[in-house]
């Protein structure tokens, strides 16, 4: 186990598709943020600015952003999906793509929409070209096709570069919901061309719930209607004498109010280490433990794998189901001896990180 994480010794913690433990260096900013409020109060605000930018920058460094510009702190993926739906002018008739079985949040927002005469198209992606059958999906009517980059139930991998090329060239605003990815996979939205990437820190990230990164293209983020407003978003921040006032030109606009400097320093600690590792020893290590995991299932004739184990689909989250016993019943079984993970898409998943050492990973295992 590396040093920076200390889980008790009765637990194995493969739900980091979930909410993932905190890094030691996450529990000590955090403490020590708390400690300095308890005793200093804001003297030091300046250096929280500073942590603020230190953390923007590790998250366009994570998702291979342009600019610092780019990057928006909200609260959560579903925030930013919604400053997404709320911002697109959208006309009646209009339609969104989606894939069928997604995480609530990429369909619930866009299903909010349907009252405006927008369509939400559910496209079923269990077959063998997910990528041809979303595309296929799109029409002239198509204004946004929004993915999660590894899907929280199987853990299938989209080809996002397909998806972009297909969306630049029909003029689609591209979105994707990187949450099961960012942190454990590479992601590099130069590639892909995303015009907006939202995801939480709970996951990969290993930081805490409540601190989403938000990524928008400039010319997309152009497009969108603001919907909320403060003394944060305006481009002369600071300025609390002017009276007239305009939008950020970075994406600082969709932030209205005061940070959450707590969730800050929690998640720029967090990313710290992921830093410090590496996203190509990270993903190395991740993919690795998927490919065991999914070649024990499938030599089990009592398990029936669910994730796609083909490499380029390969991610994070490997979930399989019981043949002779069910779901509930193993559920219960491995969760009484220990084994952090949930019942998900029909089986159960397991989401080890990049630390998780085999042994754990085998006696999880050895309780099937
Ligand atoms: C694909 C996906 N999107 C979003 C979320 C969580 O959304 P939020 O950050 O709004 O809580 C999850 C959590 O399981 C998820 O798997």
């Amino acid at each position: 186990m590396h040093p920076e994480f200390q889980l008790d010794k009765n637990i194995i913690h493969l739900n980091h598709a979930a909410v993932s433990p905190w890094p030691a260096r996450t529990v000590k900013a955090v403490s020590n943020f708390a400690n300095e409020n308890y005793t200093q109060g804001s003297l030091g605000y300046l250096e929280w600015v500073q942590t603020e930018n230190r953390l923007r920058e590790r998250m366009s460094r994570l998702v291979n952003a342009s600019s610092t510009d780019d990057i928006a702190l909200l609260k959560n993926t579903s925030e930013g999906l919604s400053v997404i739906a709320y911002g697109i002018d959208w006309q009646d008739g209009d339609n969104v793509v989606i894939p069928a079985n997604e995480f609530p949040s990429n369909r619930i927002v866009w299903e909010s929409l349907c009252p405006l005469g927008v369509d939400v198209r559910q496209i079923d992606i269990q077959c063998p070209d997910p990528e041809a059958a979303l595309i296929a999906a799109m029409d002239g009517r198509t204004r946004l096709l929004s993915v999660s980059a590894v899907q929280y139930a199987t853990g299938l991998r989209l080809l996002l570069e397909v998806l972009g090329v297909a969306c630049n060239k029909r003029s689609i605003l591209f979105c994707v919901d990187a949450i099961q990815q960012l942190g454990a996979l590479r992601f590099d939205t130069q590639q892909c061309q995303a015009d907006f990437i939202v995801a939480d820190a709970h996951k990969w990230m290993l930081g805490p719930e409540g601190l989403a990164l938000f990524y928008s293209k400039p010319a997309a983020r152009e497009r969108l209607k603001l919907s909320q407003f403060g003394w944060h978003m305006v481009e002369q921040m600071g300025d609390f004498s002017r009276t007239d006032w305009l939008p950020a030109s970075s994406a600082r606009r969709f932030e209205c109010g005061s940070p959450n400097t707590l969730g800050v320093y929690a998640t720029e600690a967090s990313l710290s280490l992921i830093d410090e590792v590496g996203m190509d020893s990270i993903e190395s290590q991740v993919l690795e433990n998927s490919r065991w995991l999914c070649q024990q299932i499938e030599a089990d004739s009592g398990l029936e794998l669910i994730s796609d184990p083909r490499a380029e689909r390969l991610s994070g989250i490997v979930t399989f189901r019981p043949l002779k016993q069910t779901v509930e019943s193993v559920y219960k079984k491995i969760s009484s001896a220990g084994v952090i993970c949930v019942p998900r898409g029909g089986g159960i998943r397991f989401s080890p990180h990049f630390y998780t050492d085999r042994s754990l990973i085998e006696q999880a295992m050895a309780c099937l």
